[in-house]
């Protein structure tokens, strides 16, 4: 029997350059709406999140969106809980971190099922990954 093709959310986007289109938008509607989520990250000397925090990032989404998997070759598994120990994770900032990437699928042209999907599946992360009352 044949197969049917499955496509990915990866593919369905377009691909490596939409998803990256995607993450750096989210970083940037973090530094401008989001200060109290940008504040969390390491900064840059202009006091935007870090060019290397972006790059993990956007490496981690293409690989978790069914594209190359290149950020496990180079940092190994997610692990995000683990990698977020750290990181004091309320669900004020669960829902600051999902407004930012609200609007960065808004102003990338994000729609449809496909919207639906990424953002059923990225809120559950997000909730998964909250670690401090508040
Ligand atoms: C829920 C609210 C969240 C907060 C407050 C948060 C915060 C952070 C912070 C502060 C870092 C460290 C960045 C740095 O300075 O290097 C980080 C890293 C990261 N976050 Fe989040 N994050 C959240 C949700 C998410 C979600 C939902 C995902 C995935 C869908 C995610 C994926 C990552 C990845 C892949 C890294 C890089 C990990 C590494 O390789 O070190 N985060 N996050």
């Amino acid at each position: 029997m044949i197969e049917p093709t499955k496509v990915t959310p990866y593919e369905q986007l377009g691909g490596e350059a939409k998803v990256r289109e995607i993450a750096a938008r989210f970083y940037d509607a973090m530094d401008e709406h989001e200060p109290a989520l940008a504040g969390l990250h390491r900064l840059d000397e202009r006091g935007r999140v870090h060019p290397e925090a972006r790059e993990k990032f956007a490496l981690f989404f293409i690989g978790w969106l069914g594209g190359p998997q290149t950020y496990m070759e180079r940092h190994g598994h997610p692990r995000l809980r683990m990698r977020h120990a750290g990181v004091v994770v309320t669900q004020e900032m669960r829902d600051a971190w999902m407004r930012a990437m609200k609007r960065a699928l808004d102003e990338s042209g994000v729609e449809g099922d496909l919207r639906a999907f990424m953002e059923e599946r990225l809120g559950d992360v997000a909730t998964m990954l909250r670690n401090a009352p508040g």
